[in-house]
């Protein structure tokens, strides 16, 4: 139950619901769009950015938190481990073991290639897990590729890598069902149909979901297509610093194990960087929508080994982060809630925004309301909108929520808010890395040989903002890809030489620009020990 301070507002929200979902909320104009982004999405605070000082984007700027990051000493020094005697030694080395890296992981094995995960928590402990609306894919007879790339490409600004949108867009049927095939139960009808529905700048309905736990399903299914072929995976054990050999080329990592502290040493002929996000980077101080091991890993790994970063500087405020109660704040509320028809509201009652505005802009939209215009409703921990969730039922008919989205359901319903019953308290929260490292349409770095991204960690996919559902998607296809290219790229490599001298290389640049720190990096997870 919501204590007596919202009463009031909660009250006008009650009072306008009717009329609120007759109403339909005019789309902004672009001029529009471009002047609340400019003026309140968090990307455009200029005091919060930084220039790099070193490395391959040096002079551009990033958020101040990961340039701290990208700019700090490595956890060890050239000589710290013994590269002569590698613990393992592989083909195909995956770094991460979410979405992206299991689906890498699951085409190299496939392939033929001698794989392995390694991963800083467990298989599985990753934003994929916690990914919940849906998976986008233009494989009704109303859309097409084209149709989706429209949507993709404006929505992120027009800055996405054509070569990439494109491929996550026409790859993207083919990785439905391939999903499918694996034992993904996606949501369908009475004839088998997928159930698919909108998103924020969607012009088709091609959400395909699991409920609300569509992340979940993917990942129970990928992780155990891994463990079912016998795929080796290396738990709670972290790459601390990327190998090159003699030649430059990208040949393995050093591994850290989290509980015993042991460095081991992998020795690969290809390596896919399979990181995921950075919420826990906790940038300008948002809450977070992302699991505890989201901290840029993949991005310092490439960055001292100088594999260069696209659209660093750009981060996803997803609009609805939870508000209240404290306990669940900054977790994802689905765009889906959204979807199903539930509009944002604010203090007074008004329907001040079309629900389904990109989420860039609907993020702005809401910080706005709350700091600008004095139409927040107070939460005891911040301010906050409405998402007014009984609308859901009004429209779709009693039983909707708890068919369509009983995680939400039951996250809210923990803590005595039936949302069927009740609107609940939204402000964005740090969802999504739009930028990351830069890759070619194979998924290897546009400058260092052999080193291969997939999902999150990649830059350039989206642009500058993404659409909901694309993220699952590009870890499938961005995954699959990059398991394929780096499976087939290991054919042809000789490994030289194994070497770590970046590292003195990277501290010498450090000294030279005059940079003085005492941070380590990368991060490997976040400290919320009272300071
Ligand atoms: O709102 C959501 O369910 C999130 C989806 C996404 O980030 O793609």
């Amino acid at each position: 139950m919501y204590s007596e301070k919202f009463t009031e507002s909660l009250k006008a929200v009650e009072a306008a619901r009717e009329a609120n979902i007759k109403l339909e909320p005019a789309r902004m104009t672009a001029q529009q769009k471009e002047d609340l982004l400019k003026a309140y999405h968090p990307d455009y605070k200029e005091e919060e950015f930084v220039e790099l000082k070193i490395g391959p984007n040096k002079g551009e700027k990033v958020p101040t938190e990961l340039a701290a990051m990208l700019q700090s000493h490595s956890r060890i020094t050239s000589d710290a481990v013994d590269l002569e005697n590698p613990d393992y030694d592989v083909d195909v080395l995956v770094i991460g073991g979410g979405g992206a890296g299991s689906s890498a992981a699951i085409e190299a094995h496939e392939a033929g290639a001698d794989v392995m995960i390694v991963t800083k928590l467990r298989i599985g402990d990753a934003n994929t897990m916690m990914a919940e609306g849906g998976i986008q894919a233009a494989d009704k007879e109303n859309d097409s590729p084209a149709i989706h790339f429209v949507d993709a490409f404006g929505g992120g600004h027009y800055a996405a890598k054509r070569e990439l949108l494109a491929k996550l867009v026409c790859d993207a049927p083919e990785a439905i069902k391939w999903l499918n095939e694996l034992g993904v139960e996606f949501d369908k009808d009475e004839n088998g149909n997928m159930i698919t529905t909108h998103g924020g700048g969607t012009s088709r309905k091609r959400m395909h979901a699991a409920k609300d736990y569509s992340g979940a399903e993917i990942m129970r299914t990928l992780r155990d297509e891994v463990l079912n072929r016998g795929i080796p995976v290396v738990d709670f054990t972290s790459a601390i610093e990327l190998i090159l050999d003699e030649n430059g080329n990208a040949a393995g990592a050093v591994l850290l194990n989290m509980e015993t502290q042991e460095m081991l040493v992998a020795r690969a002929k290809t390596v896919i960087i399979a990181t995921g996000g950075a919420g826990r980077m906790h940038y300008q101080g948002f809450p977070t929508s992302n699991h505890y091991g989201a901290t840029a890993d993949g991005l310092v790994l490439g960055y001292r080994v100088g594999a260069k970063l696209l659209y660093a500087d750009t981060l996803q405020y997803h609009p609805t982060g939870a508000a209240y109660p404290e306990q669940i704040f900054g977790a994802l509320v689905t765009e889906k809630v959204r979807s199903l028809g539930a509009k944002l509201i604010n203090a007074k009652g008004e329907a001040f925004m079309h629900p389904l505005e990109t989420r860039d802009v609907s993020a702005a939209s809401i910080i706005r309301e709350c700091n600008a215009r004095g139409n927040g409703v107070d939460t005891g921990n911040g301010l906050g909108v409405w998402l007014d969730t009984p609308m859901i039922e009004k429209i779709g008919g009693e039983g909707t929520i708890e068919a369509r989205i009983p995680a939400m359901m039951r996250m809210f319903g923990k803590y005595g808010i039936d949302i069927r019953k009740e609107p609940i308290l939204v402000y964005p929260t740090l969802h999504y890395q739009n930028g990351g490292l830069d890759i070619n349409a194979d998924c290897m770095t546009t400058n260092v040989e052999n080193l291969f991204v997939a999902g999150e960690a990649v830059g350039g996919i989206h642009g500058r903002n993404r659409l909901m559902g694309n993220s699952l998607l590009d870890i499938i296809v961005f995954g699959r890809s990059a398991g394929k290219s780096a499976a087939a790229k290991c054919k042809d490599v000789k490994v030289g030489k194994l070497t770590l001298a970046h590292i003195d290389s990277f501290e010498k640049e450090i000294a030279s620009a005059g940079i003085e720190t005492a941070s380590v990096s990368p991060k490997l997870l976040p400290d919320y020990r009272r300071k």
